[in-house]
């Protein structure tokens, strides 16, 4: 059997990683800073992620969700203690997409609307309704396009009180930082205004922090920078730093029923393992403050380099914005300076989203790395 064949590959072989260090089959070292679609947080092998999951394996590493499992509840007590978001409940999947899926369900449950609310550029997950709510038309098939979703863009007041003038949308969702789409972001007062028309209108608000979420912009949410509070929270990527594993968080004033929402392998042993370790390492090596400072430091770095047109994001979710498009220089990066970087759907623009735990030395090494490239 061969593998079906969609995706795109470099030809490396990473065998092994530690910290934001991977080695390939040949013994080369590469330097991280695109955490596998920034799903490294806490960096690659961290010994007390190894230790915890290695432990649990000993034990046990699944069970269903028809018995009790602690470990659960540990994760949603210390989850809501670290995000300060302990007015919500957590409900545990397996990918971004699963957790949006479930969300803009959750949101349709709970108003009885069918329609949904999206932005240009968006990237919600390639299953049926979050690919319909993703702003990709290739992605999406026809079955998916039975969906309804309403695109609107980004920062567009009056489009916005356009759109749920008809009554019939069940949810916002948005990326307090677009990832995939480029870095692009609602300003304070858009966010604010959509928060305030959703809560008059009866429209759940979703915030997905797939990929902004645990500490990435230097808030543990990246919705935080914007005093909001959305009514569900969906998470993933950074959550498991490699360990597949995903959920949302949904405020309490939603009522739970048995059966409205299920898994099978959605918040096994292991995955909260992997969880609670990363948000344990996040904690003692204060992670989401060394996003924030190193975002600044890189920020600063980048003005030294005139073929960087603009610096987008927060934190350690980084976009360099250059006038050309980018994929030859991210192939040099990769295969000449041993760097792995990022792409968007914004050709022009190269991604940094290494592990929160990077140092100054390791920004300046990018930095001497992308002048030779360039
Ligand atoms: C913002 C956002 N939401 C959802 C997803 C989908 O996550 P997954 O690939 O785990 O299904 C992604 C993946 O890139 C993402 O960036």
């Amino acid at each position: 059997m061969k593998l079906f064949d969609v995706y795109p590959l470099y030809d490396v072989t990473p065998v092994k990683a530690k910290g934001i260090e991977v080695w390939d089959d040949k013994g080369q070292k590469y330097l991280d800073f695109y955490g596998g679609h920034a799903v490294i947080s806490i960096g690659h092998t961290h010994p007390h992620y190894v230790k915890r999951i290695k432990e649990q394996l000993d034990d046990m590493a699944f069970y269903s969700n028809s018995v009790q499992n602690p470990l659960q509840q540990q994760l949603a007590q210390k989850l809501g203690e670290l995000s300060s978001c302990e007015d919500y409940d957590l409900f545990m999947c397996n990918s971004g997409a699963e957790a949006n899926e479930n969300a803009l369900k959750m949101a349709s449950f709970h108003t009885g609307k069918p329609k949904v609310i999206a932005f240009t550029n968006s990237f919600h997950g390639r299953t049926s309704a979050a690919v319909a709510a993703t702003d990709n038309p290739s992605i999406n098939a026809p079955i998916n396009k039975q969906q309804e979703v309403t695109f609107l863009p980004l920062n567009d007041f009056d489009a916005f009180e356009k759109a749920i003038e008809s009554d019939a949308h069940c949810a916002v969702i948005i990326e307090a930082i677009q990832g995939v789409g480029g870095l692009d972001e609602p300003t304070s007062e858009f966010f604010r205004f959509i928060a305030e028309k959703c809560k008059e209108h009866n429209i759940v608000l979703i915030a997905d922090e797939v990929q902004s979420g645990y500490g990435r912009s230097g808030k543990f949410f990246a919705f935080q920078h914007h005093g909001i509070e959305p009514d569900i929270i969906s998470i993933a990527k950074g959550m498991g730093n490699g360990f597949p594993v995903g959920g949302i968080l949904i405020h309490e004033k939603f009522k739970p029923s048995y059966g409205l929402l299920g898994t099978t392998f959605g918040g096994n042993h292991l995955a909260c393992a992997a969880s609670l370790a990363v948000l344990e390492v996040l904690e003692k090596e204060n992670l989401t403050e060394n996003a924030a400072q190193l975002g600044s430091y890189f920020k600063e770095k980048a003005t030294e380099i005139p073929e960087i047109k603009k610096v987008k994001g927060k934190g350690l979710m980084i976009g360099l914005e250059f006038d050309f498009e980018v994929a030859d220089l991210r192939k040099k990066m990769i295969m000449e300076q041993h760097m792995f970087t990022g792409s968007a759907k914004n050709k022009k623009l190269l991604r940094f989203l290494p592990a929160l735990n990077i140092t100054k030395k390791d920004i300046d090494l990018f930095f001497e790395a992308l002048k030779k490239a360039l």
